[in-house]
């Protein structure tokens, strides 16, 4: 029995294709985003998977490198791509989590009401670090960016009101994300009015409550944190991308907006869950196959 309904891909893509509607794409980001055109999306948002917190299940997925720098640097061929995609005019919204060097454990038990947080391997810990410390991937990942060539213009608090408490005694309760705000160029397209908060520009620290999506397994954006960085970021009609779809987020927000979206995911599990998400008559579903 499957749990998922099958998938109708529309094409499979083994060389370039040009896009011009929205688009979910099965497969590797960084092999898919090869196969796109430069220069045509105005707007990324997107949420990469953490290191060492989540087995998604699936060969070839990010975030279960052995090596931390290695995790860095494959998300940076993957944002090399990303900007190359993206128009000179355009913004990337980058969320990145943090964690804990695993000290002394080798693995993390299954969670029995969220099997993706069992993992087979922990990371070991990084040179340099030491037992306990805070990794810092989020500013580690965003000035390898910004050496890369992208311009930092951001960091946002992502702040949960809502966080899952922890079992800490010995530090604060981590309630916080980061999202930073890339550009590809000095000049680039932001509608401050369209986010106005209170009368006054937006402020950098937004509170958002974490809002699980039933189906998915795993964190899902908040539509409410996708919204700000859609309207800001892209006028109707324009392209907004997410390399690491999941279930389906940034698309929906995209249409509700008017905006076209291209999503990049792995795993086809999640895609059937994006599919019942979007309007299936103005979205088309293609899968990447062989290299
Ligand atoms: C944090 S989740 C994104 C969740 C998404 N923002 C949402 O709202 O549902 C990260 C996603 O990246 C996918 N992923 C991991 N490695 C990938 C890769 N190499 N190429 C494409 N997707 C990948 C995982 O399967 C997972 O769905």
């Amino acid at each position: 029995m499957t749990l998922y309904p099958q998938i109708k891909y529309e094409k499979y893509i083994r060389e370039y294709v040009d896009i011009s509607c929205s688009t979910v794409i099965e497969g590797d980001s960084y092999i898919t985003l090869q196969k796109l055109p430069d220069n045509f999306v105005q707007c990324v948002v997107t949420s990469p998977p953490y290191w060492g917190l989540r087995d998604y299940g699936i060969d070839g997925q990010i975030g279960l490198e052995a090596q931390m720098q290695q995790y860095i640097n494959n998300l940076l061929s993957v944002f090399r791509e990303v900007r190359r995609v993206l128009l000179p005019t355009g913004v990337l919204w980058l969320n990145i989590g943090d964690g804990y060097t695993s000290g002394n454990r080798g693995y993390r038990a299954v969670d029995k009401k969220n099997p993706a947080r069992a993992m087979s391997i922990r990371p070991e810990t990084p040179s340099g670090l030491k037992p306990k410390d805070l990794l810092g991937i989020p500013w580690r990942l965003a000035f390898a960016l910004q050496a890369d060539g992208w311009y930092l213009r951001s960091d946002i608090i992502w702040n949960k009101p809502n966080a899952m408490p922890e079992s800490v005694k010995d530090r604060p309760t981590r309630s916080h994300e980061y999202i930073f705000m890339f550009t590809k160029s000095e000049k680039y397209y932001y509608d401050s009015v369209s986010v106005r908060e209170d009368n006054r520009n937006r402020r950098t620290v937004w509170n958002v409550n974490t809002s699980p999506f039933p189906e998915a397994h795993f964190a899902t954006f908040p539509p409410k944190l996708v919204i700000p960085c859609v309207l800001s970021s892209s006028k109707e009609k324009e392209f907004i991308l997410d390399p690491f779809f999941g279930s389906g987020t940034v698309g929906e927000v995209a249409q509700k907006n008017g905006r076209k979206f291209i999503g990049i995911e792995l795993n086809p599990e999640y895609i059937a869950i994006a599919k019942k998400r979007l309007q299936p008559d103005i979205t088309q579903f293609l899968k990447v196959v062989g290299e």
